[in-house]
């Protein structure tokens, strides 16, 4: 059978919930914690799972799943190598989009904005409550670049292993981003493709100190 035949085939009728107005909390980090609960209680794999893409100077896109490990007044956190692929894009571009794909639940949510670095002090309690093996994984990988095979990695990886049999530094290359939202929109599969699209979108009155007030919009799904 031609595959694509299947693919054309294959559609779900979206029909789980709705997302009306009047069930928005009052900012979108509320909304997002009252999601992302729903996408745990409801055991999605990786419910902390985001796709995020960069762009260099160039305009050349890029996107990989990261795992959201903060979320806060200040924005979504994520961390990785910082000489990766996303991370010179983030050093050039600071700016980013993430998607949730929640697909058990029908929903996705989408954020967009400022990507700023996290604090090295951040980014050391972070890294000090990983795992060994995971400390040592970011001494070993130059995450994106290319190698010649699996050896490379495996002899980086115990040779760092008996240099840190205990306590592993923070690599100086290793650290976080947090998106900051200009946007986020909680989008809702509905019956007919008539999906619900609620977008809470950030609005400044200009001053230097203004952190903005939200606006929610619908958007045609
Ligand atoms: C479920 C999942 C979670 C991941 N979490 C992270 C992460 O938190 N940080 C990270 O640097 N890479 C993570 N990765 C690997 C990235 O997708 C990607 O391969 C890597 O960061 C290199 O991306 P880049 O070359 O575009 O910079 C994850 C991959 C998957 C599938």
């Amino acid at each position: 059978m031609d595959p694509q035949h299947d693919l054309r085939a294959m559609r779900l009728s979206y029909d789980r919930d709705t997302l009306v107005e009047a069930d928005l909390r009052a900012d979108p980090l509320g909304q997002f914690r009252h999601w992302l609960a729903d996408a745990i209680a409801e055991a999605v794999v990786e419910p902390n799972a985001m796709v995020v893409s960069t762009v260099t100077p160039q305009g050349v896109p890029s996107a990989r799943t990261v795992l959201l490990k903060d979320v806060d007044a200040r924005g979504f956190a994520f961390y990785t190598n910082l000489r990766s692929r996303k991370g010179h894009d983030l050093a050039s571009t600071p700016r980013a989009a993430a998607v949730f794909p929640w697909l058990p639940l029908h929903r996705q949510v989408i954020v967009i904005g400022e990507a700023v670095e996290v604090s090295r002090d951040e980014a050391g309690s972070y890294f000090a409550s990983r795992p060994h093996g995971s400390q040592i994984g970011a001494w070993a990988s130059r995450q994106s670049e290319v190698i010649t095979d699996r050896a490379v990695i495996d002899e980086r990886y115990a040779d760092l292993l008996a240099r840190f049999p205990d306590e592993v530094p923070l690599p100086d290359f290793w650290g976080g981003w947090i998106i900051v939202p200009e946007s986020v929109e909680f989008w809702q599969g509905r019956e007919s493709r008539l999906h619900d699209r609620l977008r809470y979108r950030r609005v400044r009155d200009g001053g230097l100190d203004d952190a903005g007030a939200w606006v929610v919009e619908r958007l045609s799904p």
